[in-house]
């Protein structure tokens, strides 16, 4: 990047001397919001069209802009294009580059234009365009998710409360379970991208401009559902980066709870799943382990994600209108997030289908913890006896379990007929896991039957999307 000194600036003429070199990098923000060029080139187009179809710009100056315009493109897709902390911005960089190329025309494409209603505008095309990334991955992670629950429907693993045995679920159902949650983000991306879909390009500074402009225009070009209504909230509105942000935070935290049950369950204590060797990595000194660091990664990158959501909330926090510099913050938290997020969804779409379920490990682990002991109450419950009493008759043979090392479904049933005479032979068919399971057969049970029929629900609602 060049830092040529003294620098002429675009808003140069009502100054008496240079900015101070220091203050000129540090109120700069080219390093980071060249990444917007793309954006910020198509937004110029559309402002140009808009400015010849009113009349304001001839079809000639139209073309010259057009040819322009799409030469620096190519220029800075080629690496070519040189870019210039003296002139501030991406915005500023790319009108004096059209000035050199195509002379006197090129000073005209800001006319009825600001730099604050065309970074709002970039900004949300780039958000925008991202979402729409980022939704696309989501979906694959969801749909990998969806065929793990396929094949794991029936296999057998405990469900917890408070990290304890609690009752028998299906591998099937848990992983539906995070479906459910990725589910949610999704439609609150979406929500966040039908939001942000106006365009701020003629409020100019804040006041609008006294150009004929056509909003609507500009609008449609740029694929905008609508102009946006007030010039003083276009330029200052920041809300949909802070949606964006907070979705994209929640989704995080979720993928954070899963990445820890896949820590968890790859120990040497669990053993419950095996992750592809190519998602894992070694350690330097102990040659026997095999480290989790995916999952470890992604759990660990939630924190900067809602770090830079606290950051977006913060730069708002009492800025008066309309825009204000603090706006330029935005762009680093919003560009790191969609960074994170897109690795994050990339890394565990990619991994997800190739988990491998240890089911007799799983199994066996269901085994241990007691987990059919609310079957047996329930079943005492279906025999007359009120839950209370039931819960207590079952304590009661849990405690003697556990002396003995002995799960409810290993005993005899004249050992569970000493805590009552309710229980009889059809009992060992609700104290197995299976029995357990599949007696949870309505929607949102665990039943094998349920999951397949949840796991085909989520597909359909999967293909509607566009
Ligand atoms: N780089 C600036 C930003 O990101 C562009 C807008 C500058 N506007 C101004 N009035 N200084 O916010």
């Amino acid at each position: 990047m060049s830092d040529k000194e003294p620098s002429i600036k675009p808003w140069g003429g009502r100054f008496s001397e240079p900015t101070d070199q220091f203050v000129e990098r540090f109120t700069a923000s080219v390093s980071f919001d060249q990444r917007l060029y793309h954006h910020d080139i198509n937004g110029s187009l559309a402002h140009a069209a808009m400015l010849e179809k009113v009349g304001v710009l001839t079809a000639a100056e139209l073309a010259d802009i057009q040819r322009g315009l799409e030469e620096i493109r190519a220029e800075i897709l080629a690496g070519t294009f040189e870019w210039s902390v003296s002139l501030e911005d991406v915005h500023m960089n790319i009108e004096a580059r059209l000035t050199d190329k195509i002379g006197i025309t090129g000073k005209k494409l800001h006319t009825g234009r600001s730099r604050n209603d065309q970074v709002a505008t970039d900004i949300r095309l780039y958000v925008r365009d991202e979402l729409a990334l980022i939704c696309k991955e989501l979906s694959r992670l969801q749909l990998g998710l969806i065929s793990l629950a396929k094949r794991e429907a029936k296999t057998i693993m405990p469900g917890f409360t408070h990290l304890q045995t609690a009752q028998p679920v299906t591998f099937g159902h848990h992983m539906l379970a995070w479906n459910e949650m990725l589910e949610r983000d999704f439609s609150r991306f979406q929500d966040c991208g039908t939001r942000l879909n106006q365009c701020p390009l003629g409020a100019a500074a804040l006041a609008g401009t006294t150009y004929p402009i056509d909003r609507h225009y500009s609008a449609e070009l740029l694929g905008f559902d609508r102009p946006t209504e007030n010039s003083l909230d276009s330029v200052s509105d920041r809300d949909f980066a802070i949606e964006f942000a907070a979705a994209a935070s929640l989704l995080m935290t979720h993928l954070s709870r899963f990445s820890e049950e896949l820590v968890l369950w790859t120990s040497a204590q669990f053993k419950f799943i095996e992750l592809p060797d190519r998602f894992c990595t070694g350690s330097s000194i102990m040659p026997q382990k095999k480290n989790p660091d995916v999952p470890e990664l992604v759990r660990g990158k939630v924190g900067r994600v809602n770090g830079h959501l606290v950051s977006l909330l913060t730069l708002m926090k009492s800025q008066p209108l309309a825009y204000n510099k603090d706006n330029q913050e935005d762009k680093e938290p919003i560009f790191d997030i969609i960074d994170t997020v897109k690795d994050c969804l990339k890394a565990y779409a990619d991994m997800v289908p190739a988990i491998t379920v240890n089911d007799a490990i799983t199994r066996e682990a269901a085994m241990r913890g007691f987990s059919t002991a609310t079957d047996l109450a329930d079943y005492l419950v279906r025999k007359g006896l009120p839950f209370r009493d039931a819960h207590e008759v079952v304590g009661k043979s849990v405690a003697y379990g556990l002396a003995e090392n002995k799960d409810l479904s290993e005993m005899t049933l004249e050992e569970l007929r000493t805590f009552s005479s309710d229980i009889e032979a059809d009992v060992f068919d609700v104290l197995t896991l299976e029995g357990s399971v599949n007696a949870r057969d309505h929607i949102g049970g665990t039943a094998p039957k349920q999951v397949l029929a949840a796991a085909e629900r989520a597909e359909n609602r999967l293909n509607k999307r566009s």
